[in-house]
Order: structure tokens, then sequence, then C-alpha cells
């Protein structure tokens, strides 16, 4: 038979389909030594992560991700897009950011909107924090001029968060929780003391306000005698304060190791004292338990399978920061890139997914794609993809260096937001999880068994 010139279009249509389709699927073709080819990737990805991001649609809240997404995880999206700019130019999703952050910002600037007080911790608070010292720390373009800055939404998130610091219990350190009425408030966690601190540490470097630097010096001191760092330089999850804080949570997360890296970077570089470069240094060999062949890993949960939604983002930080402390701590440059580059590339691999070849997966030491997805796998791919562009950008500016964000000393000074209206539905694990999760399921499986907090 003879095909017709009509049928033969046809079939070389599906044949010609079939094979683009063949080489979309794995189409985020990535190259560590090529800034084209790294921004190019970095967009993909973005645009993909950005398509989960409801917060600029109509009747919904600008800065809010729908479920299963909590509200901390789009303040970490934010810091994300920011540096996403700084290291591409691309000013695509710069209004949306900047909405975002004005919105859930407030009046006082401290990322304390009443919406959230079913579940803020300081841990959550921080997150949003850091997306404005990173817009004050980039030049990222301020907000109009009868709107508060970067920067004092950075110090309002310290101004609130420093008189929470508690002695009650365990001798000091920031609860888990903000509000006395969420489960997790008798928690003191690792994570709300580092963002505490790294927070800190980046508005003494930014201000040279030596308070800054005094409760950074503060947070990190509380933070190893309590334990939750151990001499070695591993940092545990964090602790029960009803035992004052003898029963440590012994858990390794990538974020912790980088909440700490970058404040004791920034530390080295305001104080020059050798202790704060030991410090760094260490930080960053004890971190190699989280990198097989030089690719980020996150060991307490991914080889089991167990990695819950927030957890599915960690990585991301631990790459950002690792970015950014080569700039303040350039001695860490040669031990560090090659980490990232490896890192980078395998998570490129793995964005080979869904129909158009750029669904990220969680585990980059697979070399391709797991067949998973989700919002904060897609933006911690993001992270360390853009991260490698790290020597091609200026170091982050200061108030007598080039800064131009507005601050303000006592920002955030206003009363902590007002109980929710109605708590009388018990609150859920969904309501209760934030950046701390483990710690949510801690507490849903106290005495448990807890089989996924099974590590290596
Ligand atoms: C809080 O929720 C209400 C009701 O959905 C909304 O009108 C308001 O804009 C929200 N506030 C923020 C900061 O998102
Ligand atoms: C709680 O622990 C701190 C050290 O972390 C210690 O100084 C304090 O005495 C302890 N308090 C009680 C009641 O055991
Ligand atoms: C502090 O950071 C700047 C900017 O990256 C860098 O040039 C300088 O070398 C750093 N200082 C120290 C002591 O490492
Ligand atoms: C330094 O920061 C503290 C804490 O926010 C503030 O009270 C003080 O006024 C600041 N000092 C200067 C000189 O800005």
């Amino acid at each position: 038979m003879r095909f017709s010139s009509a049928s033969r279009p046809s079939w070389a249509r599906i044949l010609t389909v079939a094979l683009a389709g063949a080489s979309t699927v794995g189409a985020i073709q990535l190259n560590v030594e090529n800034d084209e080819s790294i921004k190019r990737a970095a967009k993909l990805v973005a645009k993909n992560m950005m398509s989960y991001y409801t917060g600029n649609r109509p009747g919904d809240n600008p800065g809010n991700l729908p479920d299963p997404y909590y509200w901390w995880e789009a303040g970490a999206m934010f810091s994300s897009l920011i540096d996403y700019w700084f290291y591409t130019g691309d000013e695509t999703w710069n209004d949306i950011t900047t909405q975002g952050l004005l919105w859930q910002a407030g009046d006082t600037g401290a990322f304390m909107p009443n919406n959230q007080s079913k579940t803020e911790g300081n841990d959550d608070q921080a997150f949003w924090g850091f997306a404005a010292m990173s817009a004050a720390e980039r030049n990222f373009p301020n907000p109009p001029s009868d709107k508060m800055g970067w920067l004092a939404m950075a110090q309002a998130v310290f101004n609130t968060q420093a008189p929470r610091w508690d002695t009650s219990s365990c001798n000091g350190g920031l609860r888990w929780q903000i509000f006395t009425w969420n489960n997790g408030y008798t928690y003191k966690n690792t994570i709300s003391t580092g963002g505490f601190f790294n927070l800190a540490a980046r508005l003494a470097k930014y201000t040279g306000n030596t308070t800054y630097s005094d409760w950074a010096e503060k947070a990190w001191d509380w933070t190893e005698s309590v334990g939750f760092m151990t001499p070695d330089y591993h940092f545990w999850d964090g602790a029960s304060d009803l035992g004052n804080c003898t029963e440590i949570n012994e858990i390794e997360w990538t974020y912790n190791n980088g909440v700490y890296l970058l404040g004791a970077a920034n530390m080295w570089n305001v104080t020059e004292d050798p202790k704060w470069k030991m410090r760094t240094e260490k930080i960053i060999q004890s971190s190699s338990v989280f990198f097989k062949n030089n690719v980020m890993v996150e060991r307490a949960c991914e080889s089991v399978n167990t990695c819950m939604v927030d957890q599915r983002s960690f990585k991301g930080y631990l790459a950002r920061w690792m970015a950014a402390t080569t700039q303040l701590a350039p001695f860490t440059f040669d031990e560090i890139m090659p980490k990232l580059k490896a890192s980078a590339s395998a998570a490129a691999k793995s964005c080979s997914g869904g129909s158009d070849g750029t669904t990220c997966g969680l585990k980059w030491t697979e070399q391709k794609w797991d067949t998973t997805k989700d919002f904060g796998q897609q933006m911690a791919a993001l992270e360390v993809i853009q991260a490698t562009l790290i020597t091609k950008v200026a170091a982050p500016v200061t108030s007598d260096n080039g800064g131009t964000s507005k601050g303000d000393p006592s920002a955030g000074g206003k009363p902590e937001a007002p109980p929710p209206s109605s708590l009388t539905s018990p609150i859920t694990t969904a309501d209760r999880a934030g950046a701390g999760i483990l710690t949510a399921m801690m507490m849903v499986t106290l005495g448990g068994s807890a089989g996924w907090l099974i590590w290596e």
C-alpha cells in the first residue's frame, strides 16, 4: 500500500512528536562552567517552581502557597527569588516578590500576620526575615518610599525575637513556637535559635551595630552549652524544655548546618576573631556527612523515603548559605565550590520529570528524576543551581558600603498578635507543622517507634 500524500505527514508528525518528547525529557542541560547554561537551567527550574504559587491570583493573598505548603515556605521562596534575580539579572518575578513581602510583613514589618497565629513559630518568622535581609544585602529594588525598608523588616523580626529569649528553662534559647496556645511551645529547637543567630550576625555585618553581634555571640554560646551543637559541630534538632533540654533529639538536618554556617561566616567577617574562622571551618567539615561524592543528600530521610513536605526543601538552604559563605569568608571557597558544582549538576539531572521535562526530583544522588515532584524540592534545585554563579556576583552590601535599604533600629516594637479569634477546633497536625516539621512529628509520635527517624 502506498501512503497518500495526506497520510504521510500525520505519521511523520506522530513520530516527530514522539522523538521530541523523548528529547525534552531530561531537558535541563546544565554545564556548571558556563554562565549562560546556568542561567537557562535556573530559569526553567524557577518557572516550574512558580507554577505552584497562587498568591498573585485574584482572591488569594499575596505571599501564600496552597496546601500542603506552609506559610514559612513562601518566605523561603522569596529569598530564593531575590537570589535568582541577583544571580541572573532576570526581573521576571521581582514584582511578585515585593508584593508578597510587603503584604506579609504587615504594618509592624515583623512578619506576624494574624492569619498565621495558629502556626507561626520563631523559625517560620525567621525565614521571612531572611528574605528581607537578603533584599537589603543584595540591594533588591526598594519598596515605595512610603513603605518600610527591607532592612527595617529584618530589624523588626530581630526586635520581636530578642525579647523572646527565654531563660525560664534550659538556661536560655528560643522556643520553637511563639504563642503559648500552639503545641511546640515547650520545645526549644536549633532552627529557631539558629535563625535568630543568622539574622543577628547579618544585621551586625550590615549595620555595624554591636547589639546584634552581642546577641549572635549569646545565641551561639547557648547552642553549644545546651548541647544542641556537639563538640565536633554537629547540630541536633532540639529538646523539650519540660525536661530542661536534657533529652535531645539527635537528628541532623542540612538546614541547621547552613543557618549556623552563614551566621559564623558573617561573625568572622565582622570581628576577624580567629574563633569565628575556626567555627566556620568546623561547620563545613561537619557538613561532610551530608555529601556523597560531593552531592548533597538529606540523609535523615532520603534513604528511608520519609522526607516530609518541609524537609524536601532543606537542602536548598544549605546550598544557598554555603554559596553566601564563600563571599563573607573567602577562605572557604576551595572547599565549598566543588560541592556546590557537583550537587548542582546532579540536581539538574534530577530535573527531567513531568510533561515539560523540568520537574525536579528529591534525590540528587540518583542523578536522574526519582519520579517525585514537590514545591520544596523544586526550590532546592533552583537554589543549588543558581548558587554556582556565586563567583560572578558582588558580595553583600552594607549600610556604609553601597547599601540603600532604609532601616529602623526600633522597628517591630508593637504588641504580639492577639490570639486567633477561633480556637474552638483542636489544632491539627497540619496546623502545627512549620519549619520545624520534625518537631511536629515528634509530638505526634512521642513514645512511638518513629521509624522515619532512622538515619544511616
Ligand atoms: C488574612 O486573611 C484574610 C481573609 O482571607 C484576608 O482578607 C487577609 O488579607 C489576610 N491577611 C494576610 C496578611 O494575608
Ligand atoms: C537547666 O539546665 C541549665 C543548663 O542548660 C542549668 O543551668 C539549670 O540549672 C538547669 N535547671 C534545672 C532546674 O535543672
Ligand atoms: C569580608 O567580606 C568581604 C566581601 O566579600 C571580603 O572581601 C573580605 O575578604 C571578608 N573579610 C574577611 C576577613 O574574610
Ligand atoms: C543598635 O541596635 C539596637 C537594637 O535594635 C538599638 O536599640 C540601638 O538603637 C542601635 N544603635 C544604633 C546606633 O543604631
